[in-house]
């Protein structure tokens, strides 16, 4: 099950946005997709609730009844929004189920300056820096009168992270999500310079989301990713890779979410916190394999909703 997070501690550089529409893009595709917050602001949720029923159909997370967020029955994608200031051990969570991570980056300086600082971080968990999880930044609301496009494609270069491309500063955006819906739900020719800039987004995201269709679909490259992260073969130095591991050991989670239940409205304190989690050593990261839950040796269930391994 393909999990893709958007991802950037900067506050309002457009994360929801892209999950969104991240989602929106599965859904029309005909993929059973799940869009959920990792973030008690619940953007997504608020969006999906304005969601016409008739629209190609995105989940949310379900509630069970302990009141555990879990992926719903028959989901094959999920798409991941995060809030803003994530950073780690709730940024290294997400880290560790997500296939791919996007990074939505406004042009200020302000906001690149963040965004390094979060690329830094993430560069630091093997699982990005060893290409397990691989990241790319999109450029957004960006005016295409101003020269924003070409010094956030050489910010991404001086870190060696894939650019994927612009999405532009338009209130069709904002109205559109407004309504629920995102630029793929709209006429194409209503949205035609937009859908364009999605194209190259994505062209990268295809292969994480559908690999084996990916692997044999012939259709052009319309905008390929300048750059690549290291090999997936790449070895991290001893040191770097091990004081990591180490640093997130005994930390690492059972459910990417043991603070979830206190983001459900009512929700009981949570039981899965770090420090009362039995501990899970860090283990090489396999494909994610969907896993209802698993019962503890203190007796209750624990969701573990992209176990992995
Ligand atoms: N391409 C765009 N053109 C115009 N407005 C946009 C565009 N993308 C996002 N916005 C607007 O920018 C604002 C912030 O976007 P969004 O909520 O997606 O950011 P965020 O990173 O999720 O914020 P937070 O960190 O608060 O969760 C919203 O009002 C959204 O409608
Ligand atoms: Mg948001």
């Amino acid at each position: 099950m393909p999990v893709i997070a958007v991802v950037n501690r900067k506050g309002g550089s457009g994360k929801s946005t892209l999950a969104a529409h991240i989602a929106a893009w599965c859904a029309r595709n005909g993929s059973s997709v799940m869009l959920g917050d990792v973030d008690r602001q619940q953007s997504a949720r608020a969006w999906l609730k304005r969601r016409d029923a008739a629209l190609p159909p995105i989940a949310p997370w379900a509630v069970d009844q302990k009141n555990m967020l879990r992926v719903p029955t028959g989901i094959t994608h999920v798409v991941l929004d995060t809030p803003g200031g994530m950073h780690g051990f709730e940024l290294a969570r997400v880290v560790m189920f997500a296939d791919a991570i996007v990074m939505p980056v406004c042009n200020s300086m302000f906001d690149r300056e963040s965004a390094q600082a979060c690329h830094a971080e993430l560069m630091s968990m093997p699982r990005v820096a060893s290409g397990r999880c691989r990241l790319a930044v999109v450029g957004m609301r960006i005016d295409a009168r101003t020269n924003a496009a070409q010094t956030l494609d050489e910010w991404s270069e001086s870190l060696g992270v894939p650019f994927l491309g612009v999405l532009r500063e338009t209130q069709l955006y904002v109205r559109s999500l407004e309504r629920g819906l995102t630029i793929f739900d709209l006429q194409p020719q209503q949205a035609a310079t937009d859908l364009a800039q999605w194209a190259p987004i994505l062209q990268w995201l295809r292969p994480q989301l559908y690999p084996p269709q990916a692997a044999n679909d012939g259709s052009t490259v319309l905008v390929p990713p300048t750059r690549t992260l290291a090999p997936k073969s790449a070895v991290l130095p001893k040191t770097v890779s091990e004081e990591v591991v180490s640093r997130h050991r005994g930390a690492l989670p059972n459910s990417l979410m043991p603070a979830q239940e206190s983001m459900v409205p009512g929700g009981r304190l949570s039981t899965l916190s770090a420090g009362r989690t039995p501990a899970t050593p860090a283990k090489p990261v396999v494909k994610p394999t969907l896993a209802r839950t698993t019962r503890t040796t203190d007796g209750p269930q624990i969701p573990q909703f992209l176990k992995r391994g």
